[in-house]
């Protein structure tokens, strides 16, 4: 048998703007631990190795964030906190139901466009 791959990735971004910035961060000094909590929170409950939280840069949805991206299943939730994200660790993943109340609004995260379809529309 071989090593099992991980049954989620959870992509939290992390990026954060320089002081003086008008464009909203995900990371400031009143969120900067929230990765640090996702990571202890998977360690405190024996699931690090089956799901695996990811450092990423900005994902473009600024104005919604705090936000992280859970895979499989492209759900983005918005808005985070320590508590929402201990809420949907213990809901989403180990739960398996979304968390409807935490994902970030439609008109932010509409379906995506296959690279086909992107292709079509470019004319090529
Ligand atoms: S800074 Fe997090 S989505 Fe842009």
């Amino acid at each position: 048998m071989g090593v099992p791959q991980p049954a989620f990735y959870i992509f939290k971004c992390e990026q954060s703007s320089p002081p003086g910035m008008p464009k909203p961060s995900c990371v400031n000094p009143q969120t900067q631990d929230l990765f640090q909590h996702l990571a202890q929170t998977l360690m405190q409950k024996g699931i690090i190795g089956t799901v695996q939280p990811i450092r990423t840069a900005c994902m473009n949805r600024c104005n919604a964030g705090p936000i992280m991206l859970v895979e499989p299943g492209h759900v983005m939730y918005s808005g985070l906190t320590k508590e929402k994200i201990t809420e949907i660790i213990d809901r989403h993943i180990i739960g398996g139901e979304v968390v409807a109340e935490y994902v970030i609004p439609a008109e932010l995260w509409d379906a995506p466009i296959s690279p086909e379809a992107m292709m079509k529309q470019m004319g090529r």
